[in-house]
């Protein structure tokens, strides 16, 4: 069996997800034309041609213009429907979803037609896919933590079908610490937290999000490895980090993917996972992260299932769910 094959059929979950960063152009277009928005583009190429980035904040700029065509609980439930069929084609079998609600209230859409949406189009995913699925809000780290609180209150109907907060956007010049106190609130509320960190920011930035936020993951923490005593304490801690190989390759954080420091994480004993974060904008999903990366690190199949039981042990999956995960992963590898 190649490789691509195995990994295909390896019981995988993704931990770093942006669904508003799944919407590909033909749907942003299809959107645009159903909610009579004019795009600033002519076409699907046109588009697609000015995905060049150089760093976050280039890509950033055109996300979020992206997401203004979202309006409706339809057009939520459409974009979540399609990023699971995808994870699926490619063996996916759970995801935890980031969404950004700031993106859309600030555009005068409520935070239910955003929630709701979401929430038909995984429950939909599961009983046509059979795949899992849960929710986690990010705050807009370059907003206020005045503007991050208010949004947290507005989720409070809905914390029964959100797993935690995370925190995204403007990495550089927003240090998790600005957050403290509304992550200290969602803690209180039984949320699990994370946050970007170590993405293009400083590994001071990894620290605070560990001690001043308490998070339970990592996402990104690629400069976390410039810090050899950070590298002890993560390890020590078991923190999952999700990192995402073509994100870092198109928002040059790596100059090449056979530079990627993956495969150093898991050298060090980190639990890395392997994540697509923006599959629309960063050349691919959850499979394409998996092959490119296997294949520029030489990645052997005892590493591909380490990732994939990272991908579970740092889910936020109950036990008894985790357990049985990795159990269908020792019997596919050793039958393989
Ligand atoms: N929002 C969507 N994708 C992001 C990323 N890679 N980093 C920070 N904020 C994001
Ligand atoms: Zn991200």
């Amino acid at each position: 069996m190649d490789t691509a094959a195995f990994i295909k059929g390896l019981p995988k979950a993704e931990l770093h997800l942006h669904i508003e960063g799944s919407l590909e152009p033909e749907l942003m277009f299809a959107l645009a034309k159903r909610n009579g928005i004019a795009l600033p583009y002519d076409s699907v190429d046109a588009l697609r041609a000015a995905y060049e980035f150089s760093r976050l904040q280039d890509f950033l700029d055109i996300y979020y213009q992206g997401a203004q065509v979202l309006l409706t609980k339809d057009d939520f439930r459409d974009l979540a429907l399609a990023y699971f069929e995808r994870l699926t084609a490619d063996g996916g079998v759970h995801a935890e979803i980031f969404f950004d609600p700031q993106t859309h209230t600030d555009r005068g859409v409520p935070f239910a037609t955003v929630a709701d949406g979401l929430l038909a189009g995984m429950a939909e995913a599961e009983a046509r896919f059979g795949v899992t699925s849960s929710l986690i809000l990010c705050f807009l780290r370059h907003l206020s933590e005045e503007a991050a609180f208010a949004t947290l209150a507005q989720a409070e109907p809905y914390l029964d079908r959100i797993a935690g907060v995370g925190l995204d956007s403007s990495e550089v010049g927003h240090p998790p610490e600005k957050f403290a106190r509304v992550f200290a609130a969602a803690r209180a509320k039984g949320l699990k937290l994370m946050a970007h960190a170590g993405e293009e920011g400083p590994p001071a930035y990894v620290w605070e999000a560990l001690e001043l936020l308490a998070v339970d993951r990592i996402d990104h923490g690629n400069r976390a490895l410039e810090d050899a005593r950070l590298v002890e304490r993560l390890a020590k801690d078991g923190l999952t980090l999700t990192v995402c190989p073509l994100s870092n390759l198109k928002l040059c954080v790596v100059d090449d993917l056979a530079g990627h420091p993956l495969k150093r994480m898991l050298d060090l004993g980190l639990k890395a996972t392997i994540n697509s974060d923006d599959p629309a904008y960063f050349g691919g999903y959850l499979g394409e992260n998996w092959r490119q990366t296997a294949q520029a690190l030489d990645l052997s199949r005892e590493q591909l299932v380490t990732l994939a039981r990272n991908s579970f042990t740092g889910s936020f999956l109950p036990p008894a769910e985790i357990e049985r995960r990795l159990a269908q992963i020792d019997a596919y590898a050793a039958s393989t």
